[in-house]
């Protein structure tokens, strides 16, 4: 495949990506992740250094260094007489995610990997791209109340506990469980009492200890086909079976071959399903509780973004529908607050508490008392209430506004998710359309956007790209949703289908 390397080393340098890192590292990344992501494939030559740097006006010795650096790291061959060429052997990464030219352990080969670190690690799913526009699942932190937070955690500090400087335990800071048990109740219309949270390390740490407490290797997982790439991590690393559940516009929907099978989990995310941009219907709410307890299975809630609804009253969760206590409940403050927080929550049956308890703790470990501490106060102070009510106010602008210039601006065979709902939404695409070359083309102008076909589990899958808008500032919108329907619309044309014409 030809690429025109100029012309996207001309354009990376123009932006404020990686603008930091020296030019030479900068042409480094991008042919470096050309390479990876197959844009350049093995054998393909790479233009002279004379000629790069004559066509992107800077110093041969610049190209030079750049060449240097992939030819140590193998991603290219010099050969005698025919110039540069990318390697046939690459280091073995499938495919590439990282925007971290700083760490040392990239582009080497791992040694010793087990059979199932192999599998999990060999096409990495998390995004380690920098933050810009479309980054998917990001929020806006510059909404944040910093100073706020900086003085509860301050607080936490000037009043130390001894139990600040311990491992968390029962479960967690007592307090947070009463005013997150008190929040359930009222926003989620879950049914519990303070005893039956436990604060994790996010929805990922809670995921793990659901798959590890209530199931044993080789049991069966349903999973949202399309599906979250990060349960299904965790279900791959417990060695359990995923069966593949089809997504329609009401939610999960599973087909009557489906119905036979005794999952002993069933993950979902019934509030706006990941990443279809679907809200669970209430007809399909009431079936998925029936059959799982007429069945006996766990029904995992994946609640991760449930603060974030535009229109229309929030629908109660799964679990405060539950009459016979198969619902697990996850929460997270990834979405509302910000990731690195690395705070969440498990709801679990008040048969399950100790388990649970004992399980957290001698897994996992946790701690983070005076963070837990902060948070708690955060919430019963109301500054909880008042942030969510601001950035909703915040996503729902960027939505409207994304939605509309995107709507106006595509062609009309790519049609828009309408959850009004969460943080992202899903342009969908006609089937004869390369999604993942269409994400990689993006990728390449600094446009982080995800191909809809790479969250399936298995075929059949639909096309499509998955666009967040949570970092986005307002005044970017109109720009940046301009220049991505252009990629996209181009993309279509150059599909050559005469269904466009
Ligand atoms: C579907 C889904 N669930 C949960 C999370 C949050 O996970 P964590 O709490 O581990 O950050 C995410 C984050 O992207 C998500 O997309």
């Amino acid at each position: 495949m030809k690429i025109p390397l100029a012309e996207l080393v001309n354009a990376s340098l123009g932006s404020t990506v990686n603008a930091d890192l020296p030019t030479h590292r900068r042409i480094f990344e991008l042919i470096r992740h050309a390479i990876l992501s197959h844009q350049l494939q093995s054998g393909s030559k790479l233009p002279s250094s004379r000629s790069l740097a004559k066509d992107i006006d800077c110093s041969r010795n610049t190209v030079i260094a750049a060449y240097e650096q992939l030819l140590a790291e193998g991603y290219v061959e010099a050969h005698i007489g025919s110039g540069t060429v990318v390697a046939d052997t690459l280091p073995n990464l499938a495919s590439d995610n990282s925007q971290q030219p700083s760490d040392e352990n990239l582009g080497t080969m791992p040694r010793g990997l087990s059979t199932r670190g192999n599998k999990l690690t060999h096409s990495p799913s998390d995004s380690h791209f920098e933050i810009q526009e479309f980054i998917q699942g990001a929020n806006d932190f510059s909404v944040f109340p910093y100073k706020l937070w900086q003085k509860l955690q301050n607080k936490s500090w000037r009043e130390p506990q001894s139990a600040f400087m311990d491992y968390a335990r029962k479960g967690g800071y007592g307090p947070l469980r009463e005013v997150l048990a008190e929040y359930l109740r009222v926003t989620r219309s879950v049914r519990l009492s303070p005893e039956q949270v436990l604060i994790t390390a996010g929805t990922q740490q809670s995921l793990d200890l659901c798959a590890r407490l209530l199931a044993d290797a080789n049991d069966m997982v349903w999973m949202e086909n399309p599906g979250y790439w990060g349960a299904r991590r965790i279900f791959e690393a417990n060695d359990l079976n995923l069966r593949p559940i089809e997504v329609d516009k009401d939610g999960i929907s599973p087909s009557p071959a489906d119905l036979q099978t005794t999952p002993r989990l069933i993950y979902v995310t019934p509030s706006h399903q990941y990443p279809l941009d679907v809200v669970m219907s209430l007809t399909r709410r009431r079936l998925l509780l029936e059959y799982a307890a007429s069945v006996g299975a766990w029904i995992l809630e994946d609640d991760y973004d449930s603060e974030f609804r535009y229109k229309g009253r929030p629908i109660a969760s799964l679990q405060g529908l539950d009459h016979h206590n198969r619902v697990i409940y996850l929460g997270t403050f990834s979405k509302v607050l910000y990731p690195g927080i690395r705070v969440g929550y498990i709801v679990v049956p008040q048969d399950l508490i100790y388990p649970f308890r004992t399980g957290l703790a001698d897994i996992h470990r946790p701690g983070q008392m005076a963070v837990q501490a902060a948070l708690a106060d955060f919430i019963q102070l109301g500054h909880f209430t008042t942030h969510v009510r601001n950035v909703r106010v915040r996503y729902g602008q960027n939505r409207a506004l994304l939605q509309h210039t995107l709507q106006n601006q595509l062609l009309s065979s790519a049609t828009l998710s309408n959850a009004d709902a969460g943080l992202h939404l899903v342009i969908h695409l006609p089937d004869f359309c390369d999604d993942v070359k269409l994400a990689n083309d993006a990728r390449l102008q600094q446009i982080d956007i995800r191909p809809l076909s790479a969250y399936y589990v298995a075929p059949p899958v639909t096309r499509g790209v998955v666009v967040g808008y949570g970092y986005m500032p307002l005044e970017q919108i109109v720009p940046a949703a301009t220049r991505l329907a252009d990629l996209v619309n181009r993309h279509m044309v150059a599909s050559h289908q005469p269904a466009l014409l």
